[in-house]
This record gives structure tokens, sequence and C-alpha cells, in this order.
């Protein structure tokens, strides 16, 4: 673990902020270790270039570097080709753009698109966007009251006007773990179109889109140790060739009149404009340290350290945890007694602790709990047992306080 914690500028001690904080906010936005930032400062001070379009050697070094991730990603998610792989500013702009391209060209009035009761916000906007301008209607997969969907109410909603199943892989609220394998299944033989949020897993949990089979998936570089800024999207072939581009600009053409476009082959169809370079450059060492560390390895001490931290805080009187599914990711939402979340979360800040409070842009589940927020722990492979002892300690301070 100091190991771990050694590749983590935060952890240095050589800034005098970060020295006193317990970071717990993991699902907001992950730690960047060394040798992503490195690599980003690397780009910006000496290989600074744009790609695709100059042929001097500063061009190519920093092309052939944007390549090398989109090839990482390719294996790390076993998609069978690179041209599957699309870059976007984050897992937000992701659902947008399938929704647009995608929603637009195959929904019509009184088509379904299915949810579930805990999407993100970024799961059900971009989804009413399209339903107002196609006709077509959301539907939501409902929940029980320990925060596991409805399988078998699932499955009496799936029909032939479903076009489209969006569902979170893990909630960023509760931490449920959904039964995703199942539900691609179920979607597949009603011809409905699965669309994956990855944002909660890509670091969690080991994700092979050939065998899960998702029609796509969505996450952002900044919840798996890389910077903010960069989305990923995964599409099947078949489907993004069919799609129409969602961005006008630069590099998604191969030639353009005023009178006709034609645009470009996947995967810069779908890329328009200058992308992130350096933050693409850099994300390849965050998918090299996740894998040198091993997503088994991070997943075993996640949920030792949940188990711990699950124990911990039952131990603290009139703290209700909120989302007790079976299948749980190292996320801890929860209420102290009759206290406000944002007061919970100024006391635990006052006492060094960071940890997110409110909706965490999940208001219609918020509506369901029938709670008007919740304090969120999240943890990462570099939390402690000790930080946990202390977020147990900060607790209980803030109830005596009270
Ligand atoms: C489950 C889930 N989906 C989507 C998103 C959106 O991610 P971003 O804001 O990076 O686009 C988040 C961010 O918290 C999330 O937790």
């Amino acid at each position: 673990m100091i190991k771990i914690r050694n590749d983590f500028p935060f952890f240095s001690g050589a800034n005098p902020i970060t020295e006193k904080i317990i970071y717990l906010d993991n699902a907001a936005t992950t730690l960047k270790p060394r040798v992503m930032l490195d690599e980003l400062l690397n780009y910006y001070q000496f290989e600074t270039a744009n790609i695709h379009r100059s042929n001097h050697h500063l061009a190519s070094i920093s092309t052939s570097k944007f390549e090398e991730t989109r090839t990482a990603l390719k294996c790390f998610l076993n998609a069978s080709s690179t041209n599957e792989i699309i870059f976007t500013k984050s897992a937000t702009e992701s659902i947008n753009l399938i929704a647009s391209s995608l929603g637009k060209s195959i929904l019509h009035p009184d088509d379904t698109i299915l949810l579930s009761q805990m999407e993100h916000h970024s799961n059900i906007v971009p989804w009413q966007l399209i339903a107002k301008t196609t006709g077509a209607r959301i539907q939501v997969v409902p929940m029980n009251d320990d925060g596991e969907l409805d399988l078998m109410e699932y499955k009496k909603m799936l029909n032939e006007r479903v076009k489209l199943v969006s569902i979170v892989h893990i909630s960023n609220t509760l931490g449920t773990i959904n039964p995703v394998a199942e539900m691609i299944t179920l979607a597949h033989e009603f011809g409905a179109y699965f669309i994956l949020d990855a944002a909660q897993s890509f670091l969690h949990e080991k994700i092979d889109v050939q065998l899960l089979d998702p029609d796509f998936l969505v996450c952002s570089a900044h919840k798996a140790l890389g910077s903010t800024g960069l989305g990923i999207l995964y599409g099947k072939k078949s489907l993004l060739e069919s799609m129409p581009p969602y961005m006008g600009g630069g590099e998604m053409i191969h030639h353009v009149s005023f009178e006709k476009t034609l645009y470009n082959d996947l995967p810069y169809k779908f890329e328009a404009g200058t992308p992130p370079i350096g933050q693409v450059i850099a994300f390849k060492k965050s998918l090299e340290y996740i894998l040198s560390i091993g997503l088994e390895k991070i997943q075993q001490y996640e949920n030792a350290l949940l188990s711990y931290a699950t124990h911990a805080l039952t131990q603290i009187p009139n703290l209700r945890i909120i989302g007790n599914a079976q299948k749980k990711s190292a996320i801890i939402s929860f209420l102290l007694g009759n206290i406000h979340p944002s007061d919970v979360g100024t006391l635990l800040d006052k006492q060094g602790l960071a940890l997110r409070v409110g909706t965490h842009c999940t208001e219609p589940l918020m509506t369901r709990l029938k709670i008007p927020g919740t304090v969120r722990a999240s943890f990462a492979f570099y939390n402690t047992l000790e930080e946990v002892d202390s977020l147990k300690h900060a607790l209980i301070k803030i109830q005596d306080f009270y």
C-alpha cells in the first residue's frame, strides 16, 4: 500500500493542502498517478503538436502516441477493432453522441427508451432531449429499497417497441453493481440496443466488451486515473458505421465542398476538431499503471475496504446506509441521524475529510428514496483502513457535537 501511495504525488507530503486531506471522493474523480502526470507535462513541454494534420517530426510523434492510446484501450476493453474506440470530451458527451446520432436515426413516436431508477443525470437528460424530438418515450426500471434493480419488472417492460436500453453498471450513489450481463442478453432478445454507463466501473471491474456484449459503453478518463476533458465511447463497428456524425468540423471529413461533404472513416467520423491530445496520450500511462497492479487485485482490495468500512460505519448509532445491494462496489452513501448531509459534509471537511454530499446527480433516485441527499464515501485502491477509521471517528465527533 505504501508503495502504491508513493505513485501518487497527492500523498507525497509535498503540498501543504493535500498533506492534511483524506480523500474519499473517488467516484467524483480519482487521484492521478505520477506516470500519467509526467507524460502530460512532457506533451505540453516538449511534444506539443497537433495530430493527423502536419507531417513534421513532432506531429508524427504525437499522432503515433495518440493512436497508441486507442490501441491500449482496445486491448483494455477487448474491443475487436481500434475503429470501435472514439475519443470524446466525457462520458456525458459520449451518451449525448449516441442519443443524438443513433437516437435520431432509429427512434419513432411511441418507441421506448428504457432507463433505470438509479441513473446519473447524464444518462437521463440526453434521452429526454431526443425523446422530445422523436416522440419516443422513456420508461424507468424500478428498484427495491436495498437499491437493486427489479429484473422481473425489467423482463416485463421489454417488448418490440423498446429500441434502446441505457443502464449504469455501478451506481455512483448506491454502489450497486447491476446485473448487466443478464440485462444485455434480455435486451438483445427483443432487438434493443444496450448502452452501458461504465463511468464508475471502468477502474473497478474487468470489462470485456466482446464477452459482455453491450452495443455501446461510455466512461470518463478522469474517473480512472486520467485527466479531465477526455471521455471514451466504445461502439460496435457496424453500428458506428451506420450512424451519422454527431458534430461537424475538421478531421471528420474526407472531402469538403460547399455542395457536399464526404465523411471520414471510423473512428475519425466522430472526432471533429482538435481533440484533447495530451490527455489522450497521458491516459495510456494510466491504463498501463492499472494493468501493472491488476484489476483483480484492485477489486479484491476495494472489496476488503468496503467490508471494513461498512462494518465500521454500521457501529455508529443512528447512521443509516443508503444502498444495501448484495453486489456492491466500494461506495457508501449514508445519513447521520437527522443532520442534513451538507452539514455533515462541512463538518467532515473541517476535520480534513473530502467526501461528496448532495444528490450526486441522481435526483430521481433521491425522490424514489424520499431523502434530500446523502453523504457519500467512495474509495479507491490507494485508500487505507486507517482512513476508514478516521472517517468513523470524525462522524462520531460530529454526532457528539450535535
Ligand atoms: C454513473 C455516472 N455516469 C456518468 C457520469 C458522467 O461523467 P462525466 O461528468 O465525467 O461526463 C458520472 C459522473 O459522476 C457517473 O457517476
